[in-house]
């Protein structure tokens, strides 16, 4: 891979030629040219930039060097140019992987406040185009966004990494779920414990616990990264809003009235709740939902309870069942749960073998010990 970069600061990109890019650059796998932009300059001042035609604040970067590097460097058919800007295209390991699969990129890094629009308009024209942006916040430049686009990118590149596992595994690479928390030596640390069961040597057991984990810490802190994958359309699970209200007593309603008949009988309470009810609950649980094509077609929500994290309204439209949506709300909820749950409860139907069905299989236990309404029965499983 072939990369360049114009810049009015070359100095900021020579971190380029550290560590393992340096390494891909000594193997021959990358090939790095650093370009300082004044060089495509004609006045005594090597002026890059101007005001702004219309006013306002701050100063743009003139196309003309942007204009002549690309033709003194052969930028055209085959080459991706990408302009680091904060109005560009969120930055993540997508757009890494697919970045990862060209032949050259031509990093155009912006100062000031941009770069004239005729530069991205042209460049257009000559070459595939990228705008991209490191995240919602503003940097002084696209330097130290095109390094970073830069270490993501190469580290993708077949023969970069030493160890082809580790980019499986890591952040973002599977499954778009967060890692795991890791640990190493020593086994105790200021009185902190490596949990027990990274020392069980049980790799069955080692797998489910940092999967759990992932979810977990996803859920936590990236809900907006967790989607159905029964579904696999990409749609997150969300959690659901004032406005949801109207949807989710339709969703509940359908839900239930099968249920009801499911199970011969009529007085479910969900059945019968108002849409002022529906509305207080959303303050009262914590409730999320999953749409599809727009529409809402799954939800379920969870409260603290002392230390059960009790889960209710696992609901999913009745034309989607059996595809395991209802398996990855549930999922879901439960890698919410605060730190203060020490087990999970729900409520089903007595008669509703599916329901029934699926909560054995993620774990729950019938619990004929504890109360129930009439007609159900509660499960409970721990944490
Ligand atoms: N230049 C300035 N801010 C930036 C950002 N957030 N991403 C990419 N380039 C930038």
């Amino acid at each position: 891979m072939r990369l360049d970069y114009l810049t009015i600061f070359p100095d900021y990109l020579a971190p380029l030629r550290l560590s393992l890019p340096g390494k891909a650059i000594d193997s021959g796998l990358l090939e790095l040219h650093v370009h300082d932009l004044r060089a495509w300059t004609h006045d005594r001042h090597h002026t890059t930039d101007d005001t702004p035609y219309g006013g306002g604040a701050g100063m743009v970067m003139k196309p003309e060097p942007f204009g002549e590097a690309f033709e003194a460097l052969g930028v055209g058919a085959g080459d991706t140019v990408v302009f680091t800007t904060p109005s560009g295209q969120p930055f993540d390991q997508r757009v890494a992987e697919d970045l990862a699969t060209r032949e050259r990129l031509v990093f155009a890094c912006g100062r000031y406040e941009g770069i004239d629009q005729r530069v991205i308009d042209h460049a257009r024209t000559i070459a595939e185009v990228r705008e991209i942006s490191l995240g919602d916040y503003v940097l002084n430049g696209g330097e130290v966004a095109a390094l970073a686009i830069t270490e993501a990118v190469v580290r993708l590149l077949p023969g970069f990494m030493g160890n082809a596992a580790s980019l499986v595994e890591e952040s973002h690479a599977e499954g778009g779920l967060l890692e795991y928390p890791v640990y190493t030596k020593p086994r105790t640390w200021q009185d902190r414990e490596v949990p027990d069961v990274l020392l069980s040597g049980d790799h069955g057991r080692i797998a489910r616990w940092r999967h759990e984990q992932a979810v977990r810490r996803t859920a936590e802190r990236r809900p907006d990264l967790l989607h159905p994958s029964a579904l696999d359309d990409g749609t997150p699970i969300v959690r659901a809003v004032r406005g949801d209200a109207e949807e989710l007593l339709t969703l509940q309603r359908a839900c239930w009235v099968q249920e009801a008949i499911a199970n011969e009988m009529l007085d479910i309470p969900a059945l019968h709740e108002t849409l002022d009810e529906v509305r207080a609950d959303l303050d009262r649980w914590e409730t999320y939902v999953v749409r599809r094509a727009g529409r809402l077609v799954g939800s379920v929500r969870g409260r603290l309870d002392g230390d059960v994290w009790e889960i209710g309204r696992l609901a999913v439209a009745p034309d989607l069942q059996g595809q395991g949506l209802g398996r990855v709300l549930l999922g879901h909820v439960e890698a919410v749960a605060p730190s203060g749950a020490a087990s999970y409860r729900l409520v089903t139907g007595a008669r509703n073998e599916r329901n029934l069905g699926l909560y054995k299989k993620a774990g729950y236990r019938l619990r004929r010990d504890l109360a129930a309404p009439s007609g159900a029965v509660t499960l409970t499983k721990r944490l």
